[in-house]
């Protein structure tokens, strides 16, 4: 590919580089990336590498690549609540429009629908990776991880354990059966892939739905699990909503927090992603940075269902691994870009309301976060929090290429985003086009994406 490429660096620094030239392997991953080629040198250069001069694709100059967004934390079968239902809090949120929606999953042709369309408009939504929440149904979420597959996403796929507090009609029997049925869906996923070298795209991941929906022995055979298995990661929900961590609190009056009570289970690891966080105690706060745990911020949905606003700055400065989530159907969009603009307003929110008080010493405490912030959480922040960080999140030699072409002229039919890259050119251009992509952007400027170098969705696709 020759022409402008965005690569996140790090929380406070990306590259924009507007002359780029950047070569994918067969294997799909990122083999080399040159900055700053001229035209004229680019057929120079190839012929120096050896390759035909059919083999570079140059972009428009309303295009630039970048690495494909990450979701921490969505709910598939809630695509078909997707916008309704957002007067209820938390508690009566579940079991007013969730539960009933997701007890629907029983019936495979209803999953098959709905989980076909769900993961398309994902992908071209620009997401590349997908931490995924099924229902409690083995067979339909097994359905949800042959069709990632069969798209060809990156993406992380758990039943949802719930033995407990859920009505009688969307709970599983015993802590054992919803153990059982874990497996299975590990063992189903893991056969996708069974005579892969690397990482497999579609991976397992355990899903305890929450404290409350999870019996302590069935948390206990969890920790247990993955106490065998260290590849696993775990994905949960924590301090959402007021009420949600009061009655936590009195299910596990033994623990000190709610933090505690997954650690307690050995449920609180490196490779563990913790939904929401708004409202976590200091001490939570040291526990999972001290376990090395991430959390995905999903202010849209924190802001739609009442639940508050997360510290994302406070868990910035404490060092702690944060991704975004668009958590369909708590928040109402598939897109990440959406929750881009949506952390961008909580944390202004957060910084407000600080207004007058001492300034902290941190850097990202308190205050709004930067074009240079929002993109590394969109991207490689949420590859930390998936532990893929190596593979994934930006572009080096050796990681794969999952990416997106992003067109932001008029013409995709986005009129948000209106004749730029046509007054100035480079790198101070190449900024503001990605400044205007993420506040902004949405799926018509998502012209082609690939994951592991393949073409599998966009408007192009
Ligand atoms: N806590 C437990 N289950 C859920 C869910 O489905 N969505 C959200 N936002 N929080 C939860
Ligand atoms: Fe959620």
């Amino acid at each position: 590919y020759y022409g402008s490429v965005v690569n996140p660096v790090n929380l406070t620094s990306f590259q924009a580089l507007p002359r780029c030239l950047l070569a994918v392997g067969a294997t799909g991953c990122v083999e080399w990336l040159v900055e700053d080629v001229e035209d004229a040198l680019v057929r120079e250069t190839m012929g120096r590498m050896g390759c035909l001069d059919n083999v570079v694709i140059p972009l428009k100059e309303t295009e630039f690549i970048m690495p494909g967004f990450i979701d921490t934390h969505t709910h598939a079968p809630q695509f078909r609540n997707i916008g309704s239902g957002q007067q209820y809090e938390l508690l009566d949120w579940l079991s007013i429009v969730t539960f009933p929606t997701e007890t629907k999953f029983a019936d495979l042709d209803f999953a098959r629908r709905t989980y076909s369309s769900v993961v398309r408009r994902i992908i071209n939504n620009g997401t590349t990776t997908c931490c995924y929440y099924g229902t409690l149904h083995l067979e339909a979420t097994k359905l949800l991880a042959d069709i990632i597959k069969s798209y060809g996403q990156r993406a992380f796929v758990g039943k949802c354990n719930m033995d407990r507090n859920c009505p009688d009609y969307y709970v599983e029997p015993s802590a054992e059966a919803s153990i059982d049925a874990t497996e299975s869906l590990i063992s189903h996923i893991r056969s996708l892939d069974s005579n892969h070298t690397e990482e497999p795209l579609v991976q397992p991941i355990l899903t305890p739905r929450f404290a409350i929906s999870c019996s302590p022995p069935l948390l206990a055979s969890l920790g247990k699990l993955v106490l065998s298995d260290s590849s696993l990661r775990i994905q949960t929900h924590i301090s959402e909503n007021e009420s949600e961590i009061e009655l936590t609190k009195e299910l596990f009056p033994e623990c000190p927090s709610y933090a505690h009570v997954y650690d307690s289970f050995g449920l609180l690891r490196s490779n563990t992603i913790l939904a929401h966080a708004v409202h976590l105690e200091p001490h939570e706060m040291d526990l999972i940075a001290q376990r090395g745990a991430g959390i995905s911020h999903c202010p849209t949905s924190n802001f739609n269902l009442s639940s508050g606003v997360a510290p994302v700055g406070e868990f910035l400065d404490r060092g702690i691994k944060v991704g975004l989530g668009t958590d369909v159907s708590g928040g109402y969009s598939p897109s990440i870009l959406n929750s881009v603009q949506t952390a961008s307003i909580a944390a202004k929110v957060v910084a407000m309301q600080a207004k007058g008080s001492k300034p902290t010493s941190g850097n990202f405490s308190d205050r709004q976060l930067s074009v240079a912030t929002l993109l590394y959480l969109a991207t490689l922040g949420g590859a930390e929090v998936c532990d893929l960080k190596e593979r994934v999140g930006s572009f080096a030699p050796g990681k794969s290429f999952d990416a997106l072409i992003v067109n932001v002229s008029d013409k995709g039919g986005n009129p948000c985003i209106w004749g730029t890259g046509e007054e100035e050119k480079g790198k101070a251009a190449l900024e503001g086009m990605l400044e205007r992509l993420l506040f902004c952007g949405d799926d018509r400027n998502i012209a082609r994406v690939f994951i592991q170098g393949k073409l599998v969705g966009g408007t192009e696709f």
